[in-house]
């Protein structure tokens, strides 16, 4: 089965081919990033504005890559939410009116799912696993049964992983997006500032970051009054070191509460380099699998992948008649709205 796969959530404006959920023909992703690192934020107008303005080649790009006959494409299949809403319906629209054309199936893909099985690509999935997906606007532990059969454990109560980092970047002056800039210098420093570890004593499987971002805007305000300097790579090592204690405490806790046969790692901050490695060292008897890290941030094979997995269970609707959602659930049911 050939899937023609679109992403466009958020900053990327990507189009990938992927052949049975695992053969990746062709990937193209181009970034807006620079564009929005002015800002020192996804703006999320000029977003969709740019997905317009590329869309057309980034389709043609990646169909010219893959080598494939049109005609031999079997499914399209689009992220349908959650994002911003203006970028997923410029993809969305794209898709649609590429299905609509050459008469393909079409079918929505939660852009979560998505990013859970970005890790199916190079590894094969065991059930029941548990999946840690941390993201700039996500931070979730999940139970997955089976395949598309996912169920929420835990969430973040206020800041996404992803986000913590970002602000934190933001408020050392480093730039955007902050997090692969924190995971370079976390390297360079260490963990003297003793900042929190929120809730790592509660044993529920629920997360909360802005305390932990509020702890370093704290100490660079206290610093700045005193006119004394803030050792910027200790604080990202500090900041750091909590975050992952966090996140590979409470996965460890519920690998071995529901006795998985797999952990996943998944969404943009699986890029982190600290917590690639230190998850391995820290939960050892695990078969844990990560996406490389050209499928952990936004893409649009990692969409191309759910959908061979998603169209085997549920097919595809008759109509061409798809919209986009900004929030969408991502629970057993994965079309839950
Ligand atoms: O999955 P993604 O591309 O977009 C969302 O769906 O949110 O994730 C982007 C997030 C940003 O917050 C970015 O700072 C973070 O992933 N990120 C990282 C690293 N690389 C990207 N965070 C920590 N360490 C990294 N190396
Ligand atoms: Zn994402």
């Amino acid at each position: 089965m050939i899937i023609l796969a679109v992403e466009s959530s958020c900053d990327e404006t990507s189009v990938a081919i992927v052949k049975e959920g695992k053969d990746v023909l062709s990937h193209i992703v181009l970034s807006q990033m620079d564009i929005h690192a002015i800002y020192g934020g996804v703006v999320p107008e000029i977003a969709s504005r740019n997905h317009v303005v590329h869309m057309t080649r980034v389709f043609e790009q990646a169909i010219e890559q893959s080598k494939v006959d049109i005609k031999d494409i079997d499914l399209v299949a689009v992220t349908h939410g959650p994002g911003l809403i203006g970028s997923l319906l410029v993809g969305i629209n794209a898709a649609t009116a590429f299905a609509f054309a050459h008469q393909k199936p079409i079918i929505g893909v939660n852009h979560l799912v998505g990013h859970i099985y970005a890790a199916s690509i190079d590894n094969d999935m065991k059930f029941p696993a548990l999946a840690l997906l941390v993201s700039g606007g996500h931070t979730e532990l999940l139970y997955i049964k089976d395949h598309m059969d996912i169920k929420l454990l835990g969430t973040t109560l206020d800041d996404a992983v992803g986000e913590a980092y970002d602000k934190v970047a933001r408020v050392l002056g480093l730039s955007y997006p902050g997090g692969p800039e924190v995971d370079k210098r976390a390297t360079l420093g260490s963990d003297t500032y003793h900042l929190p570890r929120p809730f790592l004593d509660k044993k529920e499987f629920n997360f909360s970051f802005s305390g932990l971002k509020s702890a370093v805007i704290n100490v660079v305000h206290n610093a700045e009054q005193r006119k004394e300097e803030i050792r910027v790579n200790d604080m990202c090592a500090s900041f750091q070191a909590s975050v992952l204690d966090v996140l590979i405490e409470k996965t460890k806790h519920a690998a071995e509460s529901f006795d998985v046969k797999q952990i996943i790692l998944a969404g943009g901050v699986a890029a982190n380099k600290g917590l690639r490695s230190l998850i391995f060292k820290e939960i050892p008897n695990y078969d844990i699998i990560i996406p490389s890290m050209e499928y952990c941030t936004d893409n649009a094979a990692m969409i191309g992948a759910a959908a061979y997995y998603q169209y085997q269970k549920y097919g595809a609707s008759k109509d061409y008649l798809l919209s986009g959602y900004s929030t969408l659930k991502l629970d057993k049911n994965v079309y839950i709205i």
